[in-house]
């Protein structure tokens, strides 16, 4: 059987890396128009950073997984054909803001239709508009195909920095079908497919409309939680409550649970936000504006959170930042990534950068994408790796990405280099409060009350 993934990104590469490592009598192939992105594949430097991801790929490339540019010669002999491109919201015309841009997942659909030579599965793996697969059947099934193919819906859950392990074990995998017979006959094939490493009970089957709505729905209720917490955090700040023991005391309750219960800076990435719009945009189609405004909600408080950081700044380092050098810990949207994709530090930079700060930036992993994020922007901008060297005559810290490094940083170093006095915003709330007050910091974290060394 041979298998192809159309898609070489964060969510094609690791997820045909973790399939051909489970499925070693199966060929796969990933392939991608960027002939930059492949090249990286096949070379020593993967495209992405991700644990794990290095060691699988040298493992299994060009055994039974292979990366290219020959899109179509790929698609003519594959059976399954996985489609993940990239699906952004949309930037023009109806729905602009918020609607999916549908456009490469059409192309990818027609173009699939005219190179192949025998019948097809296949399979939506990007994060698709429930009824997508409505439309791409009519595009596949038209009159003009030769051969049949059947839609699947199989959305990815993975999250990065720990993609390698959610896919090798998922919480669930999630197939829908349509319920005709073609239908149940084609996912039942990926059920097998799936079966080589994920148990019977975790393997999830639904009609198509549910399974594109769920993966919209998780993410929805995933980003509802960072907001709901982050907006509590709002509250702790003003009234001493602390938005650590809110969260663990909350978190207790079995009904509610621990987990993405973590106040923050803001959520980031290349998914929630587009998600959500694209949820909100939906229910408005369908006239639920209730709806619609309720998940929207959602992406409001995030916008919030992060303007309320450089507000904080700016009310505690004397009303102004103009000239001041603030030193940026992290600045990927998470830690174990280097994607920068709708990263808190981007919007934050820009509003830094508007009141005139100096702006020095640090990461372990993500300092290339960061500077392709603010090639455009006017203003002092340097990066440099190393965090002590970035931190030399700043007026204050901020760190945005929750790495372990900055967790055991020197502070008094830091400190000592450091402009007096010295601030340390927190948006992820990983350091010690204490003992960097204790060193002489002016210490500010996310859903905690200030400590100051002055009123
Ligand atoms: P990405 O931008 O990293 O990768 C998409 C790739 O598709 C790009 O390399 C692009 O060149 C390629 N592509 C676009 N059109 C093509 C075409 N016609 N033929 C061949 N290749 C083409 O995107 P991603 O982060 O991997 O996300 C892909 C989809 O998966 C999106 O719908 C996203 O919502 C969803 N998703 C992403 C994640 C994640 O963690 N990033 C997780 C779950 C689901
Ligand atoms: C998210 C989902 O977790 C995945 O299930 C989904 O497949 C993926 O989106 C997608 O569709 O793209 P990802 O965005 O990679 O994965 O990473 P998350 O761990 O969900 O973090 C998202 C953002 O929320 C990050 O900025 C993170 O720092 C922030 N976050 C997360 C918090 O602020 N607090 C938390 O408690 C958890």
């Amino acid at each position: 059987m041979n298998i192809v993934f159309i898609g070489a990104g964060y969510v094609g590469g690791p997820t045909i890396t973790v399939m051909a490592s489970k499925c070693p009598e199966i060929q796969f192939t990933c392939v991608d128009i960027n002939q930059d992105r492949i090249n990286a594949w096949n070379s020593k430097e993967l495209p992405i950073y991700e644990p794990g991801l290095d060691d699988l790929v040298k493992k299994n490339r060009n055994k039974n997984l292979f990366f290219s540019t020959n899109v179509e010669e790929a698609v003519k002999n594959g059976d399954i054909i996985f489609v993940s491109v990239n699906t952004p919201t949309k930037t023009f015309g109806k729905g602009a803001g918020y609607a999916a841009n549908l456009e490469y997942w059409e192309k990818t659909a027609r173009m699939i239709l005219d190179v192949s030579t025998s019948n097809k599965i296949i399979v939506e793996k990007s994060t698709l508009p429930v009824k997508t697969a409505d439309a791409m059947a009519r595009i596949l099934n038209s009159d003009k195909a030769k051969y049949h193919f059947d839609i699947l819906s199989n959305p990815e859950f993975l999250a990065e920095g720990t993609a390698i392990n959610d896919l090798l074990h998922p919480d669930r995998v999630l197939i829908g079908s349509f319920e005709n017979e073609n239908g149940i006959k084609a996912r039942q094939k990926l059920v097998e497919l799936y079966q080589n490493w994920v148990p019977k009970e975790k393997i999830l089957t639904t009609n198509i409309w549910s399974s594109e709505l769920s993966k919209l729905t998780a993410n929805a209720f995933l980003a509802q939680r960072i907001s709901s917490i982050n907006a509590i955090s709002a509250l702790c700040e003003e009234t001493d409550a602390n938005i650590e023991e809110v969260s663990k005391a909350i978190g207790m309750d079995t009904r509610i649970g621990n987990k993405f219960l973590k106040a923050s800076v803001g959520f980031g990435g290349s998914c929630f936000k587009k998600d959500i719009l694209n949820l909100a945009y939906l229910s408005r189609h369908y006239g639920l504006t209730e709806v619609a405004d309720y998940w929207e909600s959602v992406v409001n408080i995030n916008e919030y959170q992060k303007e309320r950081l450089v507000d904080r700044m700016l009310n505690n380092m004397f009303r102004t930042l103009s000239g001041k050098k603030i030193c940026i810990l992290g600045f990927a949207f998470k830690a174990n990534t280097s994607d920068t994709r709708e990263s808190p530090a981007i919007s934050i930079t820009k509003k830094l950068l508007e009141e005139r700060a100096e702006i020095s930036i640090s990461d372990p992993k993500a300092i290339e994408n960061a500077k392709k994020d603010l090639a455009d922007l006017e203003g002092k901008i340097s990066f440099t790796e190393d965090p002590y060297e970035a931190s030399k005559g700043a007026h204050s810290l901020l760190i945005l990405t929750e790495w372990d490094i900055y967790k055991d940083l020197d502070y008094q170093k830091i400190y000592d280099h450091m402009e007096k006095p010295a601030f340390l915003f927190d948006g992820r709330s990983i350091i010690d409060r204490q003992k960097c007050y204790d060193i002489g910091f002016n210490v500010f974290t996310i859903g905690t009350s200030s400590l100051k060394h002055f009123d």
